[in-house]
């Protein structure tokens, strides 16, 4: 296996009084630093601004941010609960789409819920360790993908990847990323085209960083350039990450990812996701009902500080689009490979005990 720098998206530092360090991706390639973060306003703020992103890591800074927030809670058991429902309910609120978020924030009421009567040090003390596991969890739910994934992809093959799904986007190693650095690993030569992924740029700036890191070989194009290299036959297959899958398979991921689909159908490409189970939402029939983020029109009109375009210029901005299931080849997850991708499938993967078919 090459060598690489490893890359710690997040980490806790302390005991519950402790503080949420986290690598701002806003800086990179350029800069690697680490920013910390001492109180839960800081980590809506790193979530809505995107120092931290992509739906797994969302999920853990949530509930790092739930700790935080309960810090100075004081000794009265009623007002630590009100706080507790306080600071859930309004870390929800920073971004819509990735159910991660929610995932994780309702694990940590859960577990809340199984420590009343104990005391606010004895909640704060478990609210610390359950982050701590989901963070844990996160690691072994990334290999695993990556286990299960890597043999859909050939040696010698090309492979193409939008946005950034990888250790950045979660607690380490990635979901869409993990297949392909598990495919690194087993010793498969692929070339990775990454998608620039405008208009914030994941893709250049996280994705391509990322398997540098590793020293796999990587090209990066324009959004525009998807179905030129598909044309091309210079890949054989396409893997992207997800923010939320709805209960028939219908996937909500960076926008761009369902044009990407559509080339990879119209070229007989398999288009591969690669997800933990935390993004599925089976209370959702279909994707026509996930909420998708809209962001600022700035991201556009003025990326990274210059104006391309003209003063008072209308702006459509969604941040994710919904990609049908049936254009979906597999949707990899710890549990294994979900095809075809169906509401029975996935049932039946996610709740191998209760699912009729
Ligand atoms: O807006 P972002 O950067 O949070 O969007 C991230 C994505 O769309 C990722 O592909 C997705 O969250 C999967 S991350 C493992």
């Amino acid at each position: 296996m090459t060598p690489h720098r490893s890359v710690e998206t997040l980490r806790w530092v302390g005991d519950q009084n402790g503080h949420l360090v986290i690598i701002d991706q806003t800086r990179l390639p350029t800069q690697v630093v680490e920013i910390e973060l001492r109180d839960v306003e800081a980590v809506w703020e790193a979530i809505r601004s995107l120092r931290v992103r992509g739906a797994p890591a969302i999920g853990i800074a949530a509930a790092y941010g739930v700790v935080l927030g309960l810090q100075e809670s004081g000794e009265d058991e009623a007002d630590v609960w009100a706080r507790l429902d306080a600071v859930t309910a309004w870390l929800a609120t920073s971004r819509p789409t990735a159910v991660n978020l929610c995932w994780a924030l309702q694990r940590l009421q859960e577990v809340a819920l199984g420590h009343r009567g104990q005391g606010p040090a004895s909640l704060r003390a478990a609210l610390l360790t359950a982050a701590r596991a989901l963070h844990e969890e996160d690691r072994d739910i990334c290999r695993a993908i990556g286990r299960h994934g890597g043999p859909l992809l050939a040696d010698g093959s090309g492979v193409l990847t939008h946005c950034n799904a990888g250790g950045l986007a979660t607690a380490d190693y990635g979901t869409a990323l993990a297949v392909i650095f598990a495919a690194h690993e087993a010793g498969r030569h692929l070339q990775v085209y990454v998608d620039e992924t405008r208009p914030l740029l994941q893709g250049a700036r996280l994705t391509v960083w990322e398997l540098q890191q590793r020293g796999i070989d990587v090209t990066l194009i324009c959004d525009s350039t998807a179905a030129q290299v598909m044309r091309e036959r210079r890949v054989q297959a396409v893997i992207t990450g997800a923010d939320r899958i709805a209960a028939n398979g219908d996937v909500a991921n960076k926008i761009g990812t369902y044009q990407v689909a559509l080339a990879a159908a119209a070229h007989e490409l398999p288009f591969y996701v690669a997800a933990p189970t935390s993004t599925f939402d089976l209370s959702l029939a279909s994707g026509e009902q996930i909420p998708i983020e809209q962001r600022d029109p700035a991201e556009i009109t003025h990326g990274f500080g210059r104006q391309i375009a003209p003063e008072g210029t209308a702006v459509y901005n969604p941040a994710f689009d919904v990609t049908p299931a049936r254009l979906i080849r597999a949707i990899v997850c710890e549990k294994g490979v979900i095809q075809p991708v169906t509401q029975a499938s996935i049932a039946q993967c996610l709740n191998p005990s209760s699912a009729t078919s």
